[in-house]
């Protein structure tokens, strides 16, 4: 079959080599965006003068055809014609005729890849940004329902201080608020058009970039015909920050794993999160949580991948650039799908209140209320700290916990501890009274989902 490129070549073509030569397979989810860059090219072709305005109408129309025929996918896409620009042109080929061939007047593959991309990665951010600002909603209101469940804080996976589950949630919605911010303010180096750079230096025709620029909504021009067409860095910033978003995502998974085993048992998730075992007929796995903190390492694998692609190249456009599409694709859509599942996840876990707390209880997590309880009867921190630590060392060797230590003890140990220190040492006043701006306490957590209500 003859290429629209094949003029200078006279070698015939095998299969196997247009194959894997060919970005069909993948570009082709880029026919709307494809159609959108055409036909605000032809309509300036036409408004210019560069062609005639019948020109532009009928290649116009041909193009709202095959926008019609893609939303209904209804295109047969060949290996044959290469890539996504390629199928579109044979297509309007066969629906207008021979002045579709106008159409690539003043354009390039490579400006129109380059558009392509910008278009398609401008409408996933949006729809990625509206997928986070969900889930962090939902965070506020689990938290919200969770200001006063007591839960063991850690530190090295070590029960370190009681602090508030909703101060717990809240952490995330801290992380997700960032993720948000830098996927927002990535947009604006995605909302530049690299149209009319053509194929590397510009072109001799009299185009007007910025009319198709207004036309396809972008705010900017890229400045530069070379940086235009070469440059994939607003495709690394997204899977960078996408990186970041799915590490976050991908430690809350890993601790919602910890608190469905047997020896946490803090919370369950709902049977449409969790699978079963083909094998053990008792297992309830959280495959969900599993698979979004093993996604994360594709998304990070998408991002090293590209950039390794990209670090040798030479200006401007070389081919290898055609791998720029499956990891970004990939990213979109496992970003999407996993914050999609935790917010269904999040929003519909069973919260073990009455466990968390319990295990709160059964622990030294208290040590440092003693401690801050001496220092605050004038004890120096450094002594308060020595002496609280021998009585945990000697509580171990017994086997009882420091709120089972009788008051005559207490007050062998230091005469200024009083009655009171039973009450100190509760877990959940431990949590309460760390009222420090950004603590646990049950105020301050308030204070944390007022701030981000008001923010959401
Ligand atoms: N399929 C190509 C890509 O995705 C389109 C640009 C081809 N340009 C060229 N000069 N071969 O990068």
């Amino acid at each position: 079959m003859a290429k629209l490129w094949g003029g200078r070549f006279d070698g015939k073509n095998e299969a196997w080599i247009d194959a894997f030569g060919a970005s069909i397979p993948f570009d082709q989810q880029l026919a709307k965006q494809d159609i959108t860059g055409s036909l605000a090219h032809v309509n300036m072709l036409g408004k210019t003068g560069i062609i005639t305005k019948e020109e532009a109408q009928q290649i116009s129309a041909g193009l709202k055809i095959l926008a019609k025929k893609a939303a209904n996918h209804e295109l047969v896409f060949t290996i044959e014609n290469e890539d996504i620009h390629l199928n579109l042109e044979k297509m309007l080929h066969d629906e207008i005729g021979p002045v579709a061939g106008k159409l690539h007047t003043a354009r390039s593959r490579n400006d129109q890849v380059a558009t392509d991309m910008h278009l398609y990665l401008k409408e996933h951010i949006h729809e990625i940004i509206e997928k986070v600002q969900h889930f962090r909603t939902v965070l506020v209101d689990k938290a919200e329902e969770h200001v006063e469940t007591i839960m063991p804080g850690y530190t090295h996976l070590q029960h370190a201080q009681p602090i508030s589950f909703g101060h717990h949630l809240m952490a995330y919605y801290g992380m997700l608020t960032r993720d948000q911010a830098r996927l927002e303010e990535s947009i604006k180096r995605v909302d530049i058009s690299p149209l009319g750079c053509s194929a590397l230096a510009g072109t001799t025709f009299p185009i007007d970039r910025q009319m198709t620029a207004d036309e396809l909504g972008f705010a900017d021009l890229y400045m530069n015909s070379l940086d235009g067409v070469s440059d994939r860095d607003f495709i690394l910033e997204f899977l960078s920050n996408s990186s970041i978003l799915m590490m976050h995502l991908s430690r809350f998974c890993e601790e919602i794993i910890l608190w469905c085993s047997h020896e946490f048992k803090f919370v369950e998730l709902t049977d449409t999160f969790s699978t079963g075992s083909s094998i053990m007929p008792q297992k309830k796995n959280p495959d969900m949580a599993e698979l979004i903190r093993g996604k994360s390492g594709r998304v990070f694998g998408d991002l090293i991948g590209l950039l390794t692609v990209i670090k040798g190249l030479p200006l401007a456009y070389n081919k290898d650039l055609q791998e720029d599409k499956e990891g970004m694709f990939d990213t979109v859509h496992t970003v999407a799908t996993s914050l999609d599942i935790m917010a269904g996840m999040i929003a519909t876990m069973k919260v073990n209140t009455q466990t968390m707390h319990d295990a709160t209880e059964k622990d030294f997590s208290n040590a440092t209320e003693l401690a801050d309880y001496l220092a605050t009867k004038g004890i120096p921190f450094r002594q308060a700290h020595e002496i609280v630590g021998k009585l945990v060392l000697a509580c171990t060797q017994k086997g009882i916990y420091l709120q089972d230590v009788p008051l005559e003890e207490y007050q062998a140990i230091n005469p200024v501890i009083e009655a009171d220190i039973y009450d100190t040492l509760a877990s959940k006043t431990a949590v309460i009274r760390r009222h420090s701006l950004g603590g646990t306490g049950f105020d301050q957590v308030k204070k944390q989902i007022q701030l981000a209500k008001e923010k959401l």
